[in-house]
């Protein structure tokens, strides 16, 4: 067929990690033992009582119909109790809380609520491509990288960003660096935002993925004025159901459901209900048994992956959040990527999530300790 995407889709960057998803598949095809650290997708099972809970929600046929687009009103409440007893924050359900179709869905489409044409919407660099590309780039707006680096401990230098922009993504504990924000500085950001009229979306969907001790708190806690997003993909091991939510600011969220009540219907009723039931698993601040033996699986396999490239020579932080590696290679991070290919060992090029991920691989602890091990020594060998 002969037309043009749109300009705004031709705006996209091209996709940098097709080349090596290419090849990747390649060398599978031809039965090649490939150690895969590349997508952050959890190979841990959704624990037991969450499926057996799905499978009695999918025999009511009332949950056979259409949802409502901005979450049904027994997950929203649900979504509002846990936030009282995991952050003490209290929502109210109707108006403070929407229930997405994973939380990606809702990072972009708040955009679509709020961000005009030409408009400043700063991101991030490096970060998850959503916030520049899905949000920004998608409504014709202006995406505004803010650098991240090492040496700061991956947070951004608010002060030195433009006062003029229309929104802000944040994310912590961050995905590709592993970063984690103290309280002072989400309690300045909150501030920054405030005194520069930028929406902040705080995009906690690693909040339960948090080790040695560390507890991550909501944007809430510090204020009310943000909208923050979170999702069950990580927490319960649910990527594949597509649930996540919104909550915060009652504005924030009415134009989010506004968008969302013309784009699509809902997440499954059967999904929303059994999510409800996991949320319901916390009856405190603590994670329960369910999360936090996955918890401490992702745990030990970050020990032991840090312990090797340790050993390897690179220089590598232990992250206190996600279950990503992010740490500096020589030359550039696609031919770092490439050479490790060769060796059977997928990791993703830093460059990836902008230009400032240049010089990084992120690799995901998506794999048992065994194939950590053997994944090391194919490096080593190599290197
Ligand atoms: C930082 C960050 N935010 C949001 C998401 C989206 O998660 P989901 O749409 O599965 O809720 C991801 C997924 O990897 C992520 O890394």
């Amino acid at each position: 067929m002969s037309c043009e995407f749109a300009e705004r889709l031709k705006n996209i960057p091209p996709y940098l990690f097709a080349e090596i998803e290419e090849k990747v598949s390649k060398k599978k095809a031809q039965g090649v033992d490939i150690i895969d650290f590349g997508i952050g997708d959890p190979d841990l099972p959704t624990p037991r009582p969450i499926v057996e809970e799905i499978k009695r929600q999918l025999d009511d046929p009332e949950n056979h119909r259409y949802p409502s687009s901005g979450g049904e009103r027994d997950t929203r409440v649900a979504i509002a109790e846990w936030y009282g007893r995991r952050f003490g924050v209290e929502l109210n359900p109707d108006r403070e809380v929407a229930v997405l179709l994973g939380s990606k869905e809702g990072l972009a489409n708040i955009a679509r609520a709020f961000v005009n044409p030409g408009e400043k919407v700063l991101s991030p660099d490096p970060a998850y491509p959503v916030y520049a590309q899905g949000a920004a780039l998608l409504c014709d707006a202006e995406p505004v990288k803010v650098p991240l680096y090492d040496h700061d401990g991956f947070l951004p230098d608010l002060e030195s960003c433009p006062a003029d922009a229309k929104m802000i993504y944040l994310n912590y504990p961050n995905n590709p660096t592993g970063a984690v924000a103290p309280s002072p500085f989400l309690r300045n950001a909150l501030r920054w935002c405030n005194d520069t009229n930028t929406i902040l979306c705080y995009d906690n969907a690693y909040s339960e993925m948090t080790f040695d001790d560390y507890v991550a708190p909501s944007i809430l806690e510090f204020g009310r004025q943000a909208i923050e997003f979170g999702s069950l993909s990580k927490t319960f091991n649910m990527t594949g159901y597509r649930l996540g939510y919104a909550v915060g600011d009652a504005t924030l969220i009415a134009g989010l459901k506004k968008v969302k009540s013309q784009i699509d219907s809902g997440a499954p009723k059967f999904i929303q209900k059994a999510a409800a039931v996991a949320l319901g698993e916390y009856t405190g601040r603590e994670r329960p048994a369910m999360v936090q033996d996955s918890v401490d699986v992702y745990q030990q396999r970050r020990d032991v992956m840090v312990r090797g490239l340790r050993e390897l020579g690179f220089h590598v932080h232990l992250p206190k959040g996600t279950f990503y590696l992010f740490f500096g290679v020589d030359g550039g991070s696609m031919d770092f990527a490439a050479r490790m290919l060769d060796a059977g060992v997928v990791v993703t090029p830093g460059i990836g999530f902008g230009r400032n991920g240049e010089g990084f691989v992120r690799m995901a602890l998506t794999q048992p300790a065994a194939r950590i091990e053997e994944a090391l020594e194919r490096m080593r060998k190599v290197l």
